[in-house]
This record gives structure tokens, sequence and C-alpha cells, in this order.
């Protein structure tokens, strides 16, 4: 089907591509005329491959409900995630949903304070969870210190992220989990690929959540799974994303609607063959970033991931969070807009978090998280993904350089 017949098709039905939407970036030109430079780009399949198997989706009218590629999907996933179980969800979010409703019925749940809103929304909106928020140990993972703290006999379950796909203190955590007869979930939404040692990241835990959002490493456009090690946990989410239908006679769960269709499974199918490239050109730039910001000796400016603190660890390179000094010749507010004047959008991830948005005051207690706070207010991600160049990470370094006049340029005010 050529494109034109298509196009025509969506005139004749009144859907003609809606005007607020540029066929390439959405964002402008700079001042020199160089395309914005975002601080993600969706790893994405060639269209020709993308062709057949949605036609035979479109054969098949079999569109969800676990169709034959969702099937397929979830299959390759738990080989590459190398985990045992695997259910996949419409989004991380759902997947975060689900976990907890499987594992941790109700009580405390201590989570950290530096993570993504919808690492917490869900237990805060129903009142039969109460997230116990605690501070970041040095890096940017959950204190385990801090968690052993919080424990009090109404706490059910610990809700931890691998921040920036770093994993976190696992050892430690499982070993209080234990100790405390506590169900251990991972929000992995940053983690998908990270292995340690041998063994994937979605195998720690009794359950670990991936988002396939378009922004992360690897993308089903929208999209995420559960992983887990206990078969009765994946029949319990397989019940809980399909409404608790455990068959066509018996509503079994109180379940909601999470589950993947045949499209975003097909886009997933491709990505798959994709990612380890897409990795592997993330790794390298990671490097380059740091090589060149190595250089550049700017004091201010901290990178905020060192692969050589991480032995055994493959990481994703999902991010590149670089912490910029409060008080120096320009902060990370300052730097952000800097870039931005240039073209460059790095984001403030993650800002707002439970420490720094007025939404959530009351729900810890002001100045206990102090570790936290600061990585709220400090921390930028620069662009990094699979389809930058070495010239993109240079042109996001000179603008560094100039930011802090570091290379002549004068500085930001
Ligand atoms: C740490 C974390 N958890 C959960 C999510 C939610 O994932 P999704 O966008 O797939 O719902 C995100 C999204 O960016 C995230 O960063």
């Amino acid at each position: 089907m050529g494109s034109g017949r298509t196009r025509r098709g969506m005139a004749e039905i009144g859907h003609a591509r809606p005007a607020e939407v540029p066929a390439g970036s959405p964002f402008p030109r700079d001042a020199a005329g160089r395309d914005w430079l975002t601080v993600t780009s969706p790893l994405l399949p060639e269209l020709a491959d993308l062709v057949p198997l949605l036609s035979d989706v479109l054969e098949r009218r079999w569109v969800t409900n676990h169709g034959h590629y969702a099937r397929a999907l979830e299959e390759a996933l738990v080989h590459y995630l190398a985990v045992r179980g695997l259910a996949l969800s419409t989004s991380g979010t759902v997947g975060l949903d689900l976990a907890v409703r499987a594992l941790i019925p109700d009580g405390e749940v201590v989570t950290t304070g530096y993570s993504f809103p919808a690492t917490w929304h869900g237990l805060l909106e129903n009142p039969r969870w109460r997230p116990v928020f605690v501070d970041v140990d040095e890096g940017f993972g959950i204190d385990p210190e801090a968690v052993e703290a919080a424990i009090t006999p109404r706490t059910r379950g610990i809700l931890a992220v691998h921040a920036y796909g770093l994993p976190c203190r696992l050892a430690r955590l499982e070993g209080i989990a234990r100790r405390h007869d506590l169900r251990l979930v991972y929000d992995a939404a940053h983690a998908f690929g990270v292995t340690v040692g041998e063994r994937g990241i979605g195998s720690f835990g009794d359950a670990s959540v991936f988002s396939f959002h378009a922004t992360k490493v690897f993308n089903t456009l929208e999209g995420g799974c559960v992983t887990t090690g206990s078969a009765a946990t994946l029949d319990r989410l397989r019940l809980l994303r399909n409404f608790g239908f455990r068959n066509e006679n018996e509503v079994a769960a109180f379940g909601s609607n999470g589950k993947m269709d045949e499209v975003r499974a097909v886009f997933g199918l491709l990505n798959l063959e994709r990612v380890d490239a897409a990795i592997e050109t993330r790794g390298a730039l990671a490097r380059r970033y740091r090589e060149r910001l190595e250089e550049l000796g700017i004091e201010e400016i901290e990178i905020g991931i060192d692969p050589a603190r991480h032995p055994g660890v493959r990481l994703n390179h999902a991010y590149f969070p670089v912490s910029v000094r409060p008080g120096g010749r320009v902060d990370r507010d300052g730097l952000a807009a800097w870039l931005r004047d240039r073209g460059i959008h790095a984001r403030k991830y993650f800002f707002p978090t439970v420490t720094t948005a007025p939404l959530y005051e009351g729900l810890f207690v002001p100045g206990s998280l102090p570790r936290c706070e600061r990585a709220s207010r400090t921390t930028l991600c620069l662009p990094l993904h699979a389809a930058m160049t070495e010239a993109d990470c240079e042109r996001v370094v000179d603008a560094v350089a100039g930011a802090f006049g570091a290379r002549g340029e004068a500085k930001a005010a």
C-alpha cells in the first residue's frame, strides 16, 4: 500500500495529520539553525520491518488479549532479561500497580524520596497503603540503613528504585526484607538490560517493574512489564491485568486492565533486535562525555555515574546525570537554561520529587531527606540516546564549557 493512498484515506475520513505536530522534531531549530538536541529520542524499528508484521496483525484480526505477538514478546523478554516469569503491561505505572497489588495487600511501604511520581502515586491515592519515604545513600539509590530504621509493625513491603539504571544495594535490601518478612518490589523502570554478574536485574526481589515508555532504553511506545521468580506471583499478576478473570466463568480478583496490544508488541519485538546495539552506542557516548568533562575539570560539576564503581554490572547507559554544585559560577537551573538557549534539552530528573513539590508537603519530616533534596535540586541529565553522534556529544560539552567560562565563551549570567 503506497503512502499516497494512506493519506487520501485519512483525508476522506476527515483525519489529516494534525497541524501542530510537525513530522520531525517537535522543537524549533536553535538560533544557528541546528536541530534541537533532545534529552532522549525513541529507539524505533525500520518501516520496512514493521509493515509485514503489522499487516499480519491485521490479517489475524486478534489485536489484543494476549495475542500471538504479545506472547512472543513475553517469551523473548524472559530470555533477554534472564528472568523466570514475566507479565507484559500497558505501562510501567500499571506494572507498579499490578506488582504492589499482587504482593503487598496493604500497610506501610518503605520507599525512596528520589524518584518519578509514578513510583508512589498509586500508594498515595489508595488508603490501603501508606508510603513511608526515606533518603537515598551517597548515590541515587534508597539507603538500606534508612529503610531498616523506618520499619514498624505495620510495614509490609519495600519499594526500591534502580534510579538511572544503577542497581540498588541488592544484598542489603534482600537481607532486610528476609529478616522482617517484607515483600521487596523494585521499580526497574530505568534498568532494562542491566545485569549483575550472571543475573538479570529483574531476577532480584519478589518482583521488578520495567517501563517500556518511548523515552526508555527499550520501548514499545508505551508499555512495561513485571518480572518475578514466583509462579504464584506470576499467576496473580496475570489475573490482575485481565480484570481478575481466571477463565470465562470465573472472576477471581479485583483486577483492572493492564494488557498489551499486538501493535505495541510488534514494536517491542523489532526493538529488541536493536537494543544491544543501542546500549553499546549509549555506552560509547557516555564514555566520551566522561572523558571530555573530566578534561574540562569544571569544579562545580560531578559526573553522576562511574562505571568503575559497579564492577560486574552491565550498565545500560539510560541516562547521563551530572550534579551541579550550588553556590558556584552557575547552578543546575542556570546550566539547564543556558543549554536550552543553545538548542539543547537537558532534563532536571527527578525534579520535582517528594522533597521539592508542594503537592507532597506533610508526607515526610522536613530536613529528614537531605540527600534526596540535594540530588533533586542539583541533578541534570544531559542528552543521551542511540541516535546521537559524537558531534552532538561535543556540542553539549562545548555548551557546558561555555556556561562555566571554561573555554573563553562568556559564562552564564
Ligand atoms: C522511576 C520511574 N518509575 C516509573 C515510571 C513510569 O513508567 P511509565 O511511563 O511506563 O508508566 C517512570 C517513567 O518515566 C520512572 O522514571
